[in-house]
């Protein structure tokens, strides 16, 4: 027999901007980085944009096309709108139609594609971009909190498929990020709230400061306080992406901390047909997870308290009447699956430590589940 060994390494590097006013032309941040990773004389860029991003903010399509005419006028420029949310990522028609326009306007692997949008669109533009002629260039520009601080800065991208969240879906890093807080002033307060789930999830697993940090500006942020959340989305983006590169980055193993919270949250949007938003779902399978820790005798009943606490504050319902029903329990197994080999569930051992579990005692699930609908009861 015969074998010869296939070997080789791919370093993988790209830049998180933090800045306001991106398409400001006294704004070099964006030209400088494309007159970098581009020489040639004619390029061709397809925006795929987010309709709800676009309806809120009229003027941003001419903005940016006056951005590239002042700066770079060799840039030719298509835009292809997709839907807002959970749509986008739901119905293959818009993959289609991104894919035909990449096909249209003739981008080949050189090419750029620039998603603009919250954490769906750019989930799909990210696909998309990937999977055409096996892999063009694409950047991103978040636009939500959760996109900013979490979703937009990672490796994956993906759409729903079967009725399964992220079904299908590749690790592609980007080219670059770039966050400019500047585009979240027309945000709705829901989704603005709703991005701070993922800040409590990393700081949860990672940072037990950055979760003291989060309590103490809960009102500040609450209140719409933009220093405030320009803080929570560089800390919750960095400890993102250092745990990207810290030896898992395309999850070839079965844990996944980041998706702390999430077997149940991924259930729950699909069960509530995507009523809820990833922020607030993942804000209850946070809460179910907590109080499981809790029960485990992992997680002392203060630090339970203190959790539960932060996320009412901000304003979290943390029960769904959807919770009781056994299709949930489902969301354990299409964790596993989605991740492959053993299931791993990450729980808490302290605020700011995460560790792994095998096994989910469905009975005590329930019993979490319960209080979470005693408290609810209560606030009503
Ligand atoms: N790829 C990953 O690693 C990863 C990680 C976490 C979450 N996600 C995915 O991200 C998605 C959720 O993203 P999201 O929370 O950003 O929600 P979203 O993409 O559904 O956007 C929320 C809403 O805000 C609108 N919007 C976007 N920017 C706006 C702005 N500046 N002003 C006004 N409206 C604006 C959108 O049109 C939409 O209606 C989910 O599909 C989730 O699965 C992906
Ligand atoms: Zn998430």
């Amino acid at each position: 027999m015969k074998v010869l060994n296939q070997q080789f390494q791919i370093k993988y590097h790209y830049p998180v901007h933090f800045t306001t006013s991106l398409f400001d032309p006294a704004n070099r941040a964006l030209a400088h980085f494309l007159m970098e990773v581009d020489t040639r004389p004619e390029q061709h860029l397809l925006v795929v944009a987010d309709t709800g991003l676009w309806h809120a903010q009229p003027a941003l399509e001419d903005t940016l096309i006056n951005y590239f005419h002042a700066l770079l006028p060799h840039y030719r420029l298509y835009f292809v709108q997709i839907p807002a949310g959970e749509e986008a990522k739901n119905n293959p028609i818009y993959l289609e139609e991104i894919l035909r326009s990449i096909d249209r306007h003739g981008l080949d692997r050189h090419s750029l594609v620039i998603g603009i949008g919250g954490g769906a669109v750019l989930d799909l533009a990210g696909y998309a971009a990937a999977i055409a002629h096996r892999g063009i260039r694409h950047i991103r520009i978040p636009t939500t909190v959760l996109s900013q601080n979490d979703s937009g800065v990672g490796v994956k991208n993906g759409i729903n498929f079967l009725g399964k969240k992220n079904f299908l879906g590749t690790f592609a890093p980007p080219l670059a990020v770039f966050n400019d807080i500047s585009l979240l002033h027309t945000l709705s307060d829901r989704h603005w709230c709703s991005g701070i789930a993922e800040a409590i999830k990393v700081a949860l697993i990672k940072d037990a400061d950055f979760f003291h940090w989060l309590e103490t500006h809960a009102e500040v942020l609450l209140n719409r306080d933009t220093s405030a959340m320009e803080q929570l989305i560089y800390r919750c983006a960095a400890l993102h992406l250092a745990h990207i590169a810290s030896g898992d980055p395309f999850e070839s193993g079965s844990s996944r901390p980041l998706d702390f919270g999430h077997w149940s949250a991924h259930k729950l949007e699909q069960m509530t047909d995507f009523s809820l938003t990833h922020g607030e779902a993942v804000a209850i399978g946070m809460a179910i997870d907590v109080l499981y820790s809790g029960k485990a005798g992992w997680l002392d009943e203060d630090s339970v308290h203190r959790i539960l606490r932060l996320l009412e504050k901000l304003q979290f319902s943390l029960y769904h009447p959807l919770l009781e029903e056994e299709t949930l329990l489902e969301g354990l197994r299409e964790f596993r699956e989605h991740l492959g080999g053993e299931l791993t569930i990450m729980l808490l051992r302290a605020i700011g430590t995460g560790d792994n579990t095998h096994t989910m005692d469905h009975h005590l699930i329930q019993q979490c589940i319960a209080d979470l609908r005693e408290t609810s009861d209560l606030h009503i």
